[in-house]
């Protein structure tokens, strides 16, 4: 039986971290995902962590099977008014969540120490959850996310597939403009998101706003909208703060679609909510199936 990872889909932890590593010269990709294979994942019945691991495509591609139209985020994403989302690809990324920090804290110490040699830590992020499921705009994030039940098929490559069981990953930093978001009332607040801010009701269609943040990501090919999965997570503290974004899709398409479309690259508007939030990172990585990284744990030299 093939499997997604389960840290994909574990919701409701608190305490998030997020690392994101780099080769160190003359390493090779297949030395980093066998020791990232290697690193102990917690394994408790109560407590613990999840865990979620992920490759630059073009490295994961050297050592296994992927698709062959999975690929990083290698260069930044323009739209005609020249907004612009960063390209900040690394080579491995490693995202451990917990009800508390201590286990992040210890368990992220640890890869870093075990990656030691041959992939240094490039970039590393503290999130934690507001308000049971909002992000640090006020409104709840995750609304229109699919149900565990369909999450998978969402998020996870189909069996019998290139590349089955593994997922792909959207990994960007968004650092909210706080003075000026907090400087709209919430009438205008809830036209950028296109959603109510106290409950989260859609807004009507002659209500709707074609920049609003829903409008943009409503992302439609041949007809058929396109889920992704969503597991965002706040960051930082009152003066600098702002939405790690955490997307997984079974095709790097759709999430490429929805990038294109906030940014207005589609020929349609630039999406409202990036006049308030800009991206400073952007990377796309491979999170394989737990079959998959297991080949690599058994065959370490
Ligand atoms: C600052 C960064 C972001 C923030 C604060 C944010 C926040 C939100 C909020 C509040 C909603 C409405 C509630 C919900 O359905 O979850 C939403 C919807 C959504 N967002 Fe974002 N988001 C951000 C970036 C992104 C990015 C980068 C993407 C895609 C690559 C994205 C894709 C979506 C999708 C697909 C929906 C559901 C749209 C629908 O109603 O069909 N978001 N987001």
């Amino acid at each position: 039986m093939i499997t997604g990872q389960m840290g994909i889909f574990s919701l409701g932890d608190e305490a998030h971290g997020f690392f994101e590593f780099s080769l160190c010269g003359g390493v090779k990709g297949l030395d980093l995902v066998r020791a990232i294979a290697k690193v102990r994942m917690p394994h408790t019945t109560v407590g613990g962590a999840n865990s979620v691991v992920g490759f630059r495509p073009e490295l994961w591609r050297t050592c296994a099977a992927i698709p062959d139209d999975v690929h990083g985020f290698n260069d930044p994403l323009s739209g005609p008014d020249g907004f612009t989302m960063p390209a900040t690809q690394a080579d491995a990324f490693v995202w451990y969540a917990s009800a508390h920090y201590d286990w992040i804290f210890d368990l992220g110490g640890e890869t870093v120490q075990a990656l030691s040699g041959v992939a240094k830590l490039v970039r590393e992020f503290t999130g934690w959850s507001y308000r049971h499921s909002r992000d640090l705009t006020g409104f709840d994030d995750g609304t229109e996310n699919p149900t565990l039940y369909e999450a998978p098929s969402v998020s996870l490559i189909e069996s019998g597939s290139v590349g089955e069981g593994g997922s792909i990953l959207l990994f960007q930093q968004w650092r909210h403009d706080w003075p000026a978001w907090s400087a709209l009332d919430v009438a205008h607040q809830e036209l950028v998101i296109g959603r109510t801010k106290a409950d989260s009701v859609e807004l009507s269609e002659k209500a709707m706003p074609a920049d609003s943040h829903v409008s943009r990501t409503t992302l439609d090919i041949g007809g058929v909208e396109q889920p992704i999965f969503r597991r965002n997570v706040p960051y930082g503290c009152v003066s600098n703060h702002g939405t790690l974004f955490v997307g997984f899709a079974a095709e790097q398409r759709r999430l490429h679609g929805m990038l294109v479309q906030m940014a207005g690259a589609d020929g349609g508007p630039r999406d409202a909510l990036t006049r308030f939030a800009t991206a400073l990172t952007g990377a796309y990585y491979f999170c394989p199936s737990v079959n998959a990284l297991a080949t690599f744990v058994t065959d370490s030299a």
